[in-house]
């Protein structure tokens, strides 16, 4: 039988409580220990996801001989000294998106782990999610013929209290590094890198993106129209659309709430193609991916490697360098 992970978790915030209950799903899965800045947050959290240890610091949590894998759900402004402070005490990380503010700090963060062999891997979760392997499926199978592009978008108007995370430059806000990564996951990871890319922002009064409208070009005379909002309530759908039809992904297309239509034809020729469901947020799957490379002694995925990371890290610091934002730290 393989052998039990012990998880830590670290920063006890929103996605932090998410993940855990999905960790209920994962046999195998043990949520040995969680950090928090406060204490009395991180006993909270130890007993409503039945945590056996907490630590009212993020150093103790690194410490504690007890964990295998930490996930790191930390805002992406502190990913990357969250990280190197797991690596530097020999622990397995699970990131969350976006890996980090820029691909310097992400380039570290894999230098660091490669170094020490350590498995590393970003919590780009759709990769791992039922639906996101059909849709890879149905196109080896050539189902759109020769594929012409990707629309996709993701929308959303945060209700008050709207976290500071979202806005405040100094913790990396704005929609394209929280929700527009992944209309450019999506079609990176379907199309590979853009030959060009043109993109524009409408700031927000922090001067962080609100908006962000991309178009990515390819010589192969492909086109991806990709757009964030931290304005407005989207459907937060996608299309991928070929010579011999399109793959419809519904409201949500990053997450398992998402359906696949295919239309071979015009829209009557439409057919719903079945996903299977299970409980859960959907953080699971990537869970159980870690694990399942934990137990094979893997320092990376196969499936998200880190060189897809860097990849799509790169792409993210060029759609900045379009719009015209930095952040202190690039
Ligand atoms: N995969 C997904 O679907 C998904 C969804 C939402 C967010 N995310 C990603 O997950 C990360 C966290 O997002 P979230 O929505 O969970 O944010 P959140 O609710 O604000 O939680 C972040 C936590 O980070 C800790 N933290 C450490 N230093 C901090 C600082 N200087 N300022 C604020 N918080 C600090 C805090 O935990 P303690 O007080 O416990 O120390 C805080 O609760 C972001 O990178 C985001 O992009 C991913």
């Amino acid at each position: 039988m393989s052998r039990k992970i012990r998880w830590g978790i670290l920063a006890c915030g929103k996605i932090a409580r998410k993940f855990a209950a999905d960790l209920q799903h994962v046999e195998g899965a043990e949520l040995s220990a969680v950090a928090s800045r406060d204490a009395a947050k991180a006993k909270a959290f130890a007993e409503e996801f039945s945590a056996k240890q907490y630590f009212d610091s993020y150093e103790a949590l690194v410490s504690c001989p007890d964990v295998d894998v930490i996930y790191v759900a930390s805002p992406h402004s502190h990913h990357h000294e969250h990280t190197l402070l797991c690596l530097n005490h020999g622990k397995a990380v699970l990131c969350e998106k976006a890996f980090a503010i820029n691909s310097r700090q992400a380039r570290e963060m894999v230098e660091l782990a490669r170094a020490k062999k350590i498995f590393l891997m970003e919590a780009l979760w759709s990769r791992f999610l039922p639906h996101y392997q059909k849709v890879q499926e149905l196109l080896a199978k050539g189902k759109l013929g020769e594929i012409k592009g990707i629309l996709a978008n993701f929308g959303f108007k945060p209700m008050p209290p709207v976290s500071p995370r979202l806005f405040d430059p100094a913790l990396g806000g704005g929609s394209l590094l929280d929700i527009g990564i992944y209309p450019v996951f999506f079609a990176q990871s379907l199309l590979g890198k853009p030959d060009s890319i043109m993109a524009k922002m409408d700031p927000a009064t922090t001067g962080v993106d609100e908006q962000c409208s991309m178009v990515f070009h390819y010589k192969s005379g492909q086109t991806a129209t990709l757009f964030s909002t931290l304005a407005s309530n989207l459907e937060t759908d996608a299309d991928i659309f070929g010579t011999e039809g399109r793959i419809r992904l519904t409201s949500r297309f990053y997450e398992p709430s998402a359906t696949l239509q295919y239309y071979p034809g015009i829209v009557s020729t439409r057919t719903e193609i079945p996903v299977a469901k299970e409980a859960g947020w959907g953080y699971q799957h990537e869970a159980r991916h870690v694990q399942e490379c934990l137990q094979k002694g893997l320092t990376e995925s196969p499936v998200w490697s880190l060189d897809h990371t860097l990849d799509l890290m790169e792409t993210l610091d060029r759609v900045r360098e379009a719009i015209g934002l930095r952040y202190a730290v690039d």
